[in-house]
């Protein structure tokens, strides 16, 4: 694995049908129009000195290093900004190029600080490569001129420092915010000799810059460089796979020096980012060896007790032990476990294969069940299928975005790039949210319709945009005559034409003006346009979740967008693997690939694989598990990989049903909080320490590549594996492309996938199989994977939390951008500089009738518990609309939300609780006791002598 240095063709690629033929230094070469010259050359292997040009960026022509001659044309234009045209002769080496280009060089290096040897980018600096392919040897001007040697290095950014002594003014890095990233946080002050990159008037970290890297990425100079690079030196080799954060799924080259990674630097290839990050993938990793990680198993009696260190072996053998005394004494389905999204797809695979076949039961569940079981059960429901619709590269064909409970600039940030490019193009934006996003109004893009609806509200609000669509005609009625189920578009559209449904009737409910919500309506629903649908947890974490994922298929169906580039109902899927966890059979009533586990046929064909009878009833839900525990029937709980005692709803509640069981297996990188209450603990390994591949939220399976050994020498499917083997169901595999191998095997979306086509193609979107060899980025293109598309009935029904006098205020949770579900990582990194505590954002008009201003600790109150935490007063909100973030386990977000949940899934209505809000000076009750427990259930006991 040396390291991989990826060619820079030094202008984007252009799409055009339309192909020219020039000769460049005596070769003919054919590229689409558009192209420039100098990209046109590199097809041909020749690299035109540049600076300020990289294939990422459009062209600037500003440092004239690329200068070519070309017949008939005067003069010797900028390769990177001249197109390719038929017919053209090109030169690209002369006597005359070479003194201009020297002349150029000398004068950027007439100011550069002659430090190359212990530059930290020495090596990997492109002024360094452009000296020496021009042949500079000397400096006419000498180096005793003006120049920027003693500008001040910005250090403040925690990951990449900005040294402007080493700025050659190229530019690269204020494009890349704007075009990459879509930030606009750097601009060049003043002109001539005195001209300067500049983050505002501040510096990195008190700027708009949200940290991506990609500046980092496009400067050709030491300027502006990753610490681990100076701190560590150059890497040496690289190894691609893909971040273990959100559900983008953003591929990387992790580089390294032996087994020490020096940067993850953003993979061109990569299907999901085409080499674009951010401040968590990018820079984040560090907590893989983070001081915190346990790496030696532990087990012990009682929870009270200290932690004991034994071997993997003594481990696994107590937990199969415990699990089977269990079972004897209180029957088979006392037991279970929970599969993680944070985990491959392999690992999944094996936790849910343990679960049915050596507990034989179907006592498995997963994470997915607190955030986007609704999108699988609605999806599945009206289209066929569990899955988003589209690929993200599909945004870039959108003429109107229609962005419902999502905040991707925070939640999915490289995927938020790319829609601000389109946006910046010109697309239409819809926002629907309870919050002022940023999205609303960020640089040169503004929604046209900010629909600020009241949390709970969504169906009344999908059923209003689709009755304007109905009632107005603005139905696509050929693709719904061709396309859909017509009785039930019939009996829907009755349903949906009925005047409970006008906006006027749901204003009501959701807050929003109904000649906002009318005019939002019929901009979605434009003839002859993209409509694109975009969601995510807003959507899915209520009461009526699923409802509401059927209400936005319903109102694509209607409008003919489906099927296509720049349209589809696309989830934001929340973690790396949700996507995988669910298509890997981690619901309780599905075998992977999404069939029944009453189905005798699929039921069968596992049998007959795995050679142990299957139970063909649906198994317990995580509430369920919970509920059943705190009545006694539920005594053990095998967890991989997820902190449920912080992510899940109404903490206390799981905290009492963790403490019912016999024997909790926490399998997990740290300590964690679930971890306090549980018997036995496997370390895990983080995703540089093992193979395996995830599905992001395009359906996009991904490489992960093992960078490093475990650090507690096994990964979580060979614990997984020797576990199910000590409770008496045998599973050898000698590497995760065997487990792939089955997954294939078994499940036909999946027919196609294997480790050899995930390196020859990079990532595979499913379904693959022999209809499609090579995935499939689009779904129901001519027909829809169920047939015809279905209709559901979405009638609107209000949350049973409601505000009164008690609790007048609702509360809504969500996610920034630095921290990471529930931080178990991102604590463990310098994303802290930008998000240190959970904070209580609120309107002034609520802060001012309760006397807080911004830094107050308050105290918030629900119907489930309270804690304190310091209130943030903002416009963001909307009166009577409070917010918070559950990232770090001492604030306990979840103290305060419901046992509420969606009426289909049962995933937690986190998005609705109501509260109360008042100032306060001390930490809550719960608060200060789970401080002080803390400490003593994570006890370990000294190594014995
Ligand atoms: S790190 Fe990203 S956001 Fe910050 S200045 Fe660089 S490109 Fe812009
Ligand atoms: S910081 Fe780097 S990319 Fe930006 S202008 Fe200076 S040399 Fe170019
Ligand atoms: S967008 Fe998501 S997948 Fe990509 S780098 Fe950031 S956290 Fe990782
Ligand atoms: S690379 Fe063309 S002008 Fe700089």
């Amino acid at each position: 694995m040396p390291l991989i240095q990826e060619i820079d063709h030094g202008t984007p690629p252009r799409l055009s049908n339309t192909q020219v033929t020039l000769r460049i230094d005596g070769h003919d070469v054919t590229v689409p129009a558009g192209t420039s010259v100098m990209a046109a050359a590199m097809q041909l292997g020749t690299k035109i000195p540049k600076l300020c040009a990289t294939d990422s960026l459009e062209p600037f022509g500003s440092c004239r290093l690329c200068l070519v001659e070309i017949e008939g044309r005067r003069g010797t234009p900028a390769s990177c900004t001249t197109q390719a045209e038929a017919g053209m002769v090109v030169t690209t080496h002369t006597d005359r190029l070479a003194k201009l280009r020297k002349g150029v060089m000398e004068l950027y290096i007439s100011d550069h600080p002659l430090d190359c040897l212990t530059c930290s980018a020495n090596g990997d600096c492109e002024l360094q490569d452009m000296a020496g392919a021009v042949g500079l040897r000397e400096v006419r001007y000498g180096y005793t001129g003006a120049n920027h040697f003693a500008d001040t290095k910005d250090e403040s950014n925690p990951y990449f420092t900005f040294d402007p002594a080493k700025c050659i003014v190229c530019n690269r890095c204020v494009r890349a915010c704007e075009e990459v990233q879509g930030t606009f946080a750097l601009t060049i002050t003043g002109r001539g000799f005195d001209s300067r990159v500049a983050p505002g008037p501040t510096d990195f970290l008190g700027s708009e810059c949200v940290s991506c890297g990609a500046c980092v990425q496009a400067c050709p100079t030491a300027t502006l460089i990753e610490k681990s690079v100076i701190a560590l030196g150059q890497p040496e080799k690289s190894v691609v796979t893909t971040c273990a954060y959100c559900g983008v799924g953003c591929s990387f080259k992790a580089e390294l020096q032996g087994d020490r990674v020096v940067r993850m630097v953003p993979y061109k290839q990569g299907g999901a980012n085409a080499g674009h990050s951010c401040v968590k993938g990018r820079f984040a990793w560090g907590y893989a060896t983070h001081r915190d990680r346990i790496t030696r198993p532990m087990i012990r009696a009682a929870i009270t007790d200290p932690w004991r260190e034994v071997s993997w072996h003594e481990a696994i053998a107590h937990a199969a032990a415990e699990f089977k005394r269990l079972q004897a004494s209180h029957g088979r389905d006392a037991v279970g476990a929970i599969s993680s999204s944070r985990c491959t797809n392999e690992e999944v695979f094996l936790v849910q294969k343990l679960v049915r076949g050596a507990l034989a039961n179907n006592n498995i569940d997963t994470c997915a069940r607190v955030c986007h079981a609704p999108t699988g059960y609605g999806l599945k429901t009206t289209f066929g299928t569990s899955a988003g619709t589209q690929d993200f590269k599909s945004v870039a064909h959108a003429d109107i975005i229609l962005l419902i409970g999502a905040n991707p600039t925070d939640g999915h940030p490289v995927f938020a790039s790319r829609m601000k490019r389109r946006l910046r193009q010109g697309a239409k934006l819809i926002v629907a949210d309870p919050r002022r996003i940023d999205l609303v109004r960020t640089p040169h893009i503004a929604a046209s319709h900010h629909l600020q609806l009241l949390p709970g509200t969504n169906v009344a609000l999908v059923n209003a945009l689709a009755h304007v669509v109905v009632t107005e005609g603005l139905v696509d009625e050929a693709f719904v005559r061709q396309r859909c189920d017509l009785a039930d578009f019939e009996s829907w559209a009755r349903f949906i034409a009925g005047a409970e449904n006008s906006p006027e009737a749901t204003e009501h409910f959701t807050g929003v003006p109904a000649a906002e919500l009318r005019a939002a309506a019929r901009l979605y629903a434009a003839p002859g346009k993209n409509g694109a649908i975009y969601y995510g947890l807003g959507v899915t974490e209520h009461s009526q979740g699923s409802t509401m994922v059927m209400g936005m298929a319903n109102l694509a169906m209607a409008t003919g967008n489906i099927g296509r580039d720049g349209v589809g109902v696309n989830p934001l899927r929340g973690q790396n693997n949700v996507q995988g966890a669910c298509d890997m059979g981690s619901f309780p009533h599905e075998f992977p690939g999404y069939r029944h586990v009453s189905d005798d046929a699929t039921r069968d064909m596992f049998e007959a694989t795995w050679g142990r009878p299957l139970d063909a009833e649906p198994g317990l839900r995580i509430p369920n598990m919970l509920d059943e525990a705190l009545e006694g029937n539920f005594k053990g709980l095998y967890i991989q990989g997820e902190d449920i005692a912080q992510s899940d709803p109404n903490i206390q509640h799981v905290t009492a049903a963790l403490r019912a069981m016999q024997c909790v297996v926490v399998q997990d990188l740290f300590l964690n909080e679930t971890a306090q209450y549980a018997h036995v603990f496997l370390p895990g390994a983080s995703f540089l320490e093992k193979d395996g591949t995830f599905t992001n939220a395009e359906r996009r399976i991904n490489r992960v590549r093992q960078v490093m050994e475990p650090l507690a020498g096994m990964s979580e499917w060979q614990v997984t594996a020797a576990l199910a083997t000590a409770l008496g169901f045998p599973m050898h595999y000698n590497h995760p492309s065997e487990i792939m191998a089955e997954i294939a095997r078994l499940t036909p979306s999946f027919a196609g996938v294997s480790y050899d086509k995930l390196d020859q193609l990079g990532s595979i979107q499913w379904p693959c199989n022999a209809a499609a060899p090579t995935g499939t980025p689009i779904m129901h293109v001519d027909r829809f994977v169920r047939g015809t598309g279905r209709f559901m009935i979405t009638e609107f029904v209000p949350t049973e939390e409601r505000t009164g006098p008690r609790f007048p205020l609702i509360l809504t949770t969500g996610r920034i951008l630095s921290q990471y579900n529930v931080g178990q990582q991102t604590r463990r990194t310098e994303n802290l500089a930008w998000h240190a505590e959970d904070v209580l954002e609120l309107h002034p008009f609520d802060a001012e009738s309760r006397g807080i201003v911004t830094g107050d600790l308050v105290a918030l109150a629900s119907r489930s518990g309270e804690i304190a935490l310091h209130a943030v007063v903002c416009e963001r909100m909307q009166p009577g609309v409070v917010y918070t973030t559950f990232h770090h386990a001492r604030t306990g977000a979840n103290v305060i939300t419901t046992d509420f949940s969606d009426w289909a899934t049962n995933c937690p209505e986190y998005k609705v609780t109501a509260v109360q809000v008042r100032r306060t000076n001390a930490m809550s009750k719960w608060q200060t006791t789970h401080e002080a427990q803390a400490g003593a259930l994570r006890r370990i006991a000294p190594a014995a002598e």
